[in-house]
């Protein structure tokens, strides 16, 4: 993750943002988790529910924006799914202190100060949260509480704050976890020292690894820099957070950050991974959108029930990955009824199917079954142990398992997908494809009928049977299906969707499940020498903004980068990317080699960027740069990709977080027949 530039401006001193996990060491003299004191203020039993104006609306908070959304949290339903805390980030206040050294609400953003926004938002049966730093400047600059923490505490309680955000910008810090444990021991010890009850959300970013000591000063404690909007940042701060489970616990949380739903830069599938793994992970589920214009697809996220029961479940243990192999991952979560939440989640660019056992996921063997619920569906079905499905690109499916001898009244739970051989179809030119479903109940499924669709203007047409009697318990219905993609179809990746419809022994109605796949609609390099930044890819995930081509990668919008630079030579051609990031070509087994100049580009020069550069040929690695730093310039590297359908461009963030992560491949180049 970079240093995003708004901090870089307003940090005037000290060891700031590593944004690395794992990375500091524990240096001498650091105090323990057993010297500090507990925090015990018995607040956050589970994770915090509520809104945080920051991703939304950066530094245009107001009163008004407060209120609007209390009253939205009353009249949505939010505030009756447990949504409680309506929390005010940086920015709130003037420039500087009252000549008693105390904070000064801005008057033009909130006229009737904190006390008045809070006693309104008290009034709608709301909690109001607050934020400050643990520096001499917040992270916009204003004034910060290092030094003054009794007189802000006593602010925050005098004005009825219930929640302080704490974070870490101009810190003046010399970067020990000594000092970090101080500072915000420091505010700890004063918020405590008010009497009044506030919850104490750190906010270091993973800098000290928190998870080791800050439950012993907070309720919650940012474990990676700040989350944007968009499908890298989730993913990767879904990986650095997943491990971290043993650390939570009620009244101490992992905080993986702020909620993106609904912001715009992803889609609802990943807006719905995002909210079923923050719900897996007890993360807090603060609300980051403007509610005001939320749409229905935002609030249906915002207001599953079922998913906010896994993250507010009483026994507050966070889901564990259980496996993970090619992106397909299978996280578990113990629940205190008994009840297992698994999701199956794939973080990779193409369906996949995902499988495990309720024997696997921990729940006790049972001759009649489970019970198994779809959170995303609403739905209950019923299975002899196996929990599969195929799943779409960046997106979860979410189940709640328990042993049930009921569930056997339930549909059976299916396993549909589509896969086959020929996922790659090129214009004017036709494939075959392979429909599956697998009864994975006890009991037979009823009037099996399957359906697929692909994309308008798209032929697609059965060459066998589509629909079956009784489909028992562990058979599958196999299906092909012939697709024609019209000459003239732009490439990329296309989404093939169907139903299975079936019914269940007992007297429920018909069921439907989606039946998901994709397509890619490709079409092969020319023959000869073509720079890979001439031709269409197949897919590209980007840790920060989009792949650039022929410039370096700016981090925010297309066409921010600069001319590929790397040790003092400029690079006409190439692919400007940031850690973690994948780009896909297809090349149809007709191309032999691939070759570039890979590093950190210049722009970067001294900075903490380091990644390794790999080429994988249909999954297999073919080529790797080993770690590459700032330090470094370019290295040439080639990969022999003969025989290959797909060559993937990978970089990997060299194992110190994605700080200054420009990674270019500099001229890259691929040969074909
Ligand atoms: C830091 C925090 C963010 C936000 C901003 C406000 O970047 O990590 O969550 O509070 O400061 O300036």
């Amino acid at each position: 993750m970079p240093i995003p530039r708004r901090i870089i401006a307003c940090v005037t001193a000290g060891t700031l943002w590593t944004g690395a996990l794992g990375l500091a060491a524990v240096g001498a003299g650091v105090a323990t988790a057993s010297q500090a004191a507990a925090v015990d203020n018995g607040l956050a039993i589970t994770p915090p529910m509520g809104f945080n104006d920051w991703n939304a609306f950066g530094c245009n908070v107001s009163e008004q924006l407060i209120k609007d959304t209390a009253d939205y949290f009353v009249s949505s339903g939010l505030k009756a799914a447990g949504y409680t805390y309506v929390n005010i980030d940086d920015c709130w206040m003037t420039h500087t202190r009252d000549a008693q050294g105390r904070l000064v609400p801005d008057p033009v953003k909130f006229p009737d100060g904190i006390k008045g926004t809070a006693d309104y938002v008290h009034s709608k049966g709301l909690k109001l949260g607050i934020y400050e730093d643990a520096g001499t400047a917040t992270c916009a600059g204003y004034p910060g509480s290092l030094d003054h923490e009794a007189t802000d505490a006593q602010s925050f309680a005098d004005w009825g704050v219930d929640y302080l955000k704490y974070d870490n910008c101009n810190n003046k810090s010399d970067g020990t976890r000594a000092d970090f444990l101080r500072r915000y021991t420091a505010m700890g010890d004063a918020l405590k020292a008010t009497g009044r009850p506030i919850v104490y959300s750190l906010c270091e970013w993973g800098q000290q690894q928190p998870w080791e000591w800050a439950g012993d000063i907070g309720n919650l404690w940012r474990t990676t820099g700040d989350i944007s909007d968009n499908w890298g940042s989730l993913k990767s701060i879904t990986d650095a957070n997943l491990p971290l489970a043993a650390y939570a616990k009620p009244g101490a949380w992992n905080d993986p950050d702020m909620l993106e739903v609904g912001n715009g830069g992803m889609t609802d599938t990943e807006y719905r991974t995002h909210f079923s793994l923050w719900s897996m992970m007890n993360a807090p589920l603060l609300i980051g959108t403007d509610l005001r214009k939320a749409t229905q697809a935002t609030m249906d996220i915002l207001l599953n029930k079922d998913v906010i029961a896994l993250d507010q479940d009483p026994l507050g243990k966070q889901a564990t990955v259980l496996s993970s192999a090619g992106g397909a991952q299978v996280v578990v979560k113990q629940l205190a009824n008994g009840d297992r939440a698994v999701a199956l989640y794939n973080e990779s660019d193409q369906p996949q199917h995902i499988a495990t056992t309720a024997e696997a996921v921990g729940l006790p063997a049972s001759g009649a079954g489970y019970r198994v619920r779809d959170l995303w569906q609403h739905r209950d079905y019923q299975s002899a142990g196996s929990l599969a499905a195929t799943v779409p690109a960046h997106g979860t499916v979410l189940l709640r398992v328990g042993k049930d001898v009921h569930a056997l009244l339930d549909p059976a739970l299916v396993d549909a997908g589509v896969g086959g051989t020929a996922l790659h179809i090129q214009p004017g030119k036709g494939a075959d494809v392979t429909a599956t479903v697998t009864d994975l109940g006890t009991l037979p499924a009823l009037n099996v009928a399957v359906k697929l669709t692909a994309p308008n203007g798209w032929s697609v047409r059965p060459k066998g049977r589509t629909s079956v009697v009784a489909l028992a318990g562990g058979n599958t219905l196999t299906t092909t299906w012939h697709i024609d993609v019209p000459a003239g179809t732009d490439t990329g990746t296309y989404a093939l969707s169907g139903t299975v419809s079936y019914s269940g022994v007992g007297a429920h109605a018909a069921v439907s499940s989606p039946l998901s796949g994709q397509v890619a609609v490709a079409v092969p390099p020319p023959a000869g020498t073509s720079y890979l930044s001439d031709l269409p890819w197949e897919s590209a995930s980007n840790g920060w903004g989009p792949v650039e081509r022929d410039t370096s990668n700016g981090e925010t919008a297309a066409g921010d980068g600069h001319p590929i630079t790397l040790g003092g030579t400029v690079y006409a051609k190439g692919l400007g990317v940031h850690a973690p990031s994948t780009v896909a070509y297809y090349t149809a087994g007709g191309c032999t080699s691939l070759s570039a100049t890979v590093g950190i580009d210049d722009e970067k020069k001294n900075s903490k960027g380091s990644v390794e550069f790999l080429v994988l040929a249909d999954g297999k690695q073919v080529a790797d740069s080993g770690v590459v730093t700032s330090t470094t310039g370019g290295h040439p590297l080639t990969a022999d990709i003969t025989g290959a359908q797909v060559v993937q461009l990978v970089v990997t963030d060299g194992g110190d977080g994605n700080d200054s992560d420009h990674a270019d491949w500099a001229g890259a180049a691929i040969t074909c027949s």
